[in-house]
């Protein structure tokens, strides 16, 4: 009897949420967008969209992006655009929740994977 070994490669696609079209977001401004129950602020940063979840750490106000810094709408912290890092009016060490944002063609994906796992997940 003969045997062969067959490698089979699989390559998983990272699941990922369509957040919509990278025209939505010019470069210097931001958008919220709104997906399985988080508020995702996207910053178009010279080109670069970064993503995080627009909840200040203070108190938990809405922050848009001004073209420098992400600003909160509330009391007025900032935060780097570039790495969520808290900048002024914030207290030390205080950052943004970063998640994974991705661009396929005119289209723009959210990482599922980046999503913070719920804190009740376990409870049930
Ligand atoms: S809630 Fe953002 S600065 Fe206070």
């Amino acid at each position: 009897m003969m045997y062969c070994t067959v490698t089979v490669d699989f390559a998983i696609p990272m699941p990922k949420i369509l957040l919509g079209k990278t025209t939505e977001v010019p470069v210097g401004k931001s958008k919220t967008f709104v997906k399985s129950g988080k508020k995702i602020l996207v910053a178009n940063v010279a080109g670069v969209f970064k993503a995080y979840e627009n909840f200040c750490p203070h108190m938990g106000g809405s922050m848009r992006y001004d073209g420098k810094k992400i600003v909160c709408s509330w009391h007025g912290a900032c935060f780097e655009a570039a790495t969520g890092a808290g900048k002024e009016n914030i207290a030390e060490g205080s950052a943004l929740t970063p998640f994974s944002v991705s661009v396929e063609g005119d289209s723009l994906y959210l990482d599922e994977e980046s999503l913070p796992a719920s804190p009740w997940a376990n409870d049930f």
